[in-house]
């Protein structure tokens, strides 16, 4: 059993992707790129004193490079897991098993594929938590608070409760989290060990009562008897936005000089009034259905030729998992799309999609405050932060045109417009209503919105899971 460092950190996050990246250019300079989210502000929160460590994955050869050099951040502890062990584990397990059951993304005939890759990947993902367990385990002072976060790191709850049974373990699912009948699908004792890997935690949390409700059936479904254990308890913490930040950021010169250029992308009306946007924020993820979007917004401009001209769908689709065929034949697919609709109905002044693929958070903010619609449409979501985030920066009143399954719907769903996301013709309609609807009551609801959206910011979210375990 590894013993507690006497001068070990009191609280502990682990996760695949860490607040930091590096680098590595030409000459061999590395470049410290620092991330953001709820994770970094709610450390921040805390203060040094807590002595608080982050463990995380180094992700590409700037970070290994960095490991190697010994460069690294006070508190941020980074793996160098052996570069195939990684990928085993991130792109063959957590992208393509993990994350597709709990998203629901399979599709028949061929998919999924439990084979003897499969199980040489399991492996994989085993070694991989194991590494994270035995830092975690090294780094912690007796007795300390340690967040472990999402699907990547499911095993390692238990592994860490067997090596130091003294410590308080959490873990955080950032994904919803699929129904029995779905998740079942898994192999018995690799959802059995998913399952358990949680267990081992205190208290599992989640982003809503649907998907917190749903763990709990899988483990009544494929554990028997009680399910959840006596000894974890189960929570639901709804991240909400940090409007602070966003209302900062989003006032400074790079993103009024984006907002420039979006709207002469966008343009004037025949008439001479500035067009409506539709707007959409997303990695291009499956999960998060772009193509379906571009396909409703078509049968918007086929049956209601009015909005022709008057229009135009500003598509901002950020490259994501790109050693994923299937996510870079998405790409493909978006950018296919989107060309096809504008070679449909665009004119010689106006192009109905812009579509942008260059990751640009400045051009995202800008997007959000000029919007008159934002299509948030997935298929699944754990949560969905681009519709917390609009209504807090939108400059004049912005419609939430809303998919009744991101977890954002539990909070959001009165003052948005609801769709069903697999529906088309209803997601056309959604979006005819966004645009129709009066701008009183448009900034209204962005008002209500934007107070839901932002109940619990990071900090609070962060600080609310650390008491939790106290408890
Ligand atoms: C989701 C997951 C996160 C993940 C993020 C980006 O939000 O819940 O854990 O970090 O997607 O995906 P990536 O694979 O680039 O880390």
């Amino acid at each position: 059993m590894a013993s507690a460092s006497a001068n070990g950190a009191h609280v502990l996050v682990a996760s695949n992707r860490g607040p930091v990246s590096y680098a590595l250019d030409e000459s061999g300079e590395l470049t410290a790129r620092r991330g953001g989210g709820g994770l970094v502000s709610g450390l921040s929160a805390i203060g040094p004193e807590a002595g608080a460590v982050w463990v995380c994955s180094a992700l590409g050869d700037g970070d290994r490079e960095a490991v190697r050099r010994g460069v690294g951040e006070p508190g941020v502890r980074m793996l160098d897991i052996d570069a195939a062990t990684h990928a085993d584990a991130y792109n063959g397990i957590a992208n393509s098993v993990l994350w597709f059951v709990h998203h629901m993304l399979y599709q028949t005939p061929l998919e999924p594929v439990f084979d003897a890759g499969f199980r040489r990947q399991w492996a994989s993902y085993e070694a991989y938590n194991r590494a994270f367990a035995e830092a975690l385990a090294e780094e912690a002072a007796r007795g300390a608070a340690v967040l472990v976060q999402d699907y990547h790191l499911v095993l390692v709850p238990r592994m860490l409760r067997e090596l130091r049974p003294d410590l308080r373990i959490g873990h955080f699912s950032h994904t919803p989290w699929a129904p029995p009948e779905y998740f079942r699908m898994l192999p018995d004792d690799i959802a059995a060990q998913v399952l358990r890997g949680i267990l081992g935690a205190d208290r599992a949390a989640f982003l809503t009562q649907r998907w917190a409700d749903a763990f709990t059936d899988c483990c009544q479904a494929v554990l028997g008897g009680p399910g959840v254990p006596s000894g974890t308890r189960i929570g639901v913490h709804g991240l909400g936005a940090d409007a602070d930040f966003l209302r900062r950021r989003a006032h400074e010169a790079d993103v009024d000089e984006r907002m420039g250029s979006l709207r002469e992308q966008i343009g004037t009306a025949p008439d001479g009034s500035p067009r409506r946007s539709i707007v959409r924020v997303d990695r291009t993820e499956l999960s998060k259905n772009i193509v379906r979007g571009l396909l409703a917004y078509e049968q918007l401009l086929e049956d209601r030729p009015s909005w022709r001209e008057r229009v135009v769908h500003v598509a901002l689709a950020y490259p994501s998992r790109q050693d994923l065929k299937v996510y870079r034949d998405y790409m493909d697919e978006v950018q296919r799309v989107a060309s096809a609709i504008n070679s449909r109905y665009g004119t010689a002044d106006w192009t109905p999609v812009v579509l942008h693929l260059k990751d640009d958070f400045a051009r995202s903010l800008a997007a959000y405050r000029l919007g008159d619609v934002a299509l948030v449409n997935p298929i699944r979501d754990g949560m969905n932060l681009v519709a917390k985030e609009v209504p807090v920066v939108s400059d004049e009143g912005c419609v939430l045109v809303l998919s009744r399954e991101a977890g954002a719907y539990e909070e959001l769903g009165e003052d948005a417009v609801v769709v069903n996301p697999y529906d088309i013709g209803g997601t056309a309609r959604a979006l005819h209503e966004g645009l129709s609807m009066a701008r009183g009551e448009r900034a209204e609801r962005t008002k209500r919105l934007a107070a839901a959206a932002t109940a619990l910011p990071p900090t609070q979210w962060f600080l609310a899971q650390l008491r939790a375990l106290d408890d």
